[in-house]
């Protein structure tokens, strides 16, 4: 079992495109089937199948399955919730890209990816760790907390510790699970950091006014601005964690 961090080269803003430094721990070859759980658009579903292996991308957004079926009609798509997998011991893989920290219940998580697993079968997946955009999450709990209401944390980002201890509670016999940072540019220039806090934390600003949202918006920017902003673009902390484990 490999435990240690680990800073990798600088890469574009694109989700999918980070995840595609994850599939050298997956075998894609004819026969092999996955399950790309979580699977967005669907643009790592056809990086898995490009070497004849049989995959199947699920997300529980019915949005994105339409967006990667028209992107990707030679592909099998369903909308599944990750915690409701209909599959027994049917995949070699279980792939799963940046969707781990929006699930609480990892143990539960955990059991439905070990029951979709063949035995012996392996999980690869990457998401955030803990501190994932810390200075961020920070600035926006601050802010919340001066506008009168208390910021809950609702993402799942453990210790590379934390996680190993859950895999093995969950019967998975961990062969890697290591941290790294991952330095990312926001889209979006000036506009990037507030465009993300809008998208992302949508659902912990509409509780204020439009015009506190607002002032939440400028008082994050004030406050992440000397460490985040490089004179063109806001680079934010992403921190993750990556982990490869076997069904046991
Ligand atoms: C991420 O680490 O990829 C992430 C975390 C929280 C919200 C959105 C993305």
């Amino acid at each position: 079992m490999e435990r240690k961090d680990q800073t990798q080269p600088a890469e574009t803003n694109v989700i999918s495109e980070y995840g595609k430094t994850l599939m050298v721990h997956v075998d894609t070859s004819p026969g092999q089937k996955i399950l790309d759980l979580g699977c967005g658009t669907g643009d790592l579903t056809a990086v898995l199948a490009a070497n004849g292996a049989d995959v199947l991308g699920i997300d529980n957004s019915a949005e994105m399955i339409v967006k990667a079926r028209y992107s990707h009609p030679e592909l099998m798509f369903a909308e599944i919730d990750a915690l409701e997998l209909p599959y027994d011991e049917e995949f070699d893989t279980v792939f799963s890209n940046s969707v781990f920290h929006w699930i609480p219940d990892v143990d539960h998580l955990l059991a439905e990816i070990r029951r979709a697993l063949k035995p012996g079968g392996k999980l690869v997946c990457e998401f955030g760790a803990a501190s994932n955009i810390a200075t961020m999450r920070q600035a926006f709990a601050a802010a919340s907390a001066r506008h009168g209401r208390e910021y809950r944390e609702r993402f799942y980002c453990p210790t590379p510790d934390e996680f190993f201890d859950r895999l093995k509670a969950a019967r998975f016999e961990p062969e890697r699970v290591l941290e790294f940072d991952r330095q990312t540019p926001l889209p979006g220039g000036a506009d990037g950091l507030r465009h993300w806090v809008c998208r992302f934390l949508k659902s912990d600003l509409e509780p204020f006014s439009a015009s506190v949202q607002e002032q939440i918006l400028t008082e994050v920017e004030t406050a992440c601005r000397p460490l985040l902003w490089n004179g063109s673009e806001f680079i934010v902390d992403y921190r993750r964690l990556r982990a490869v484990a076997f069904k046991r």
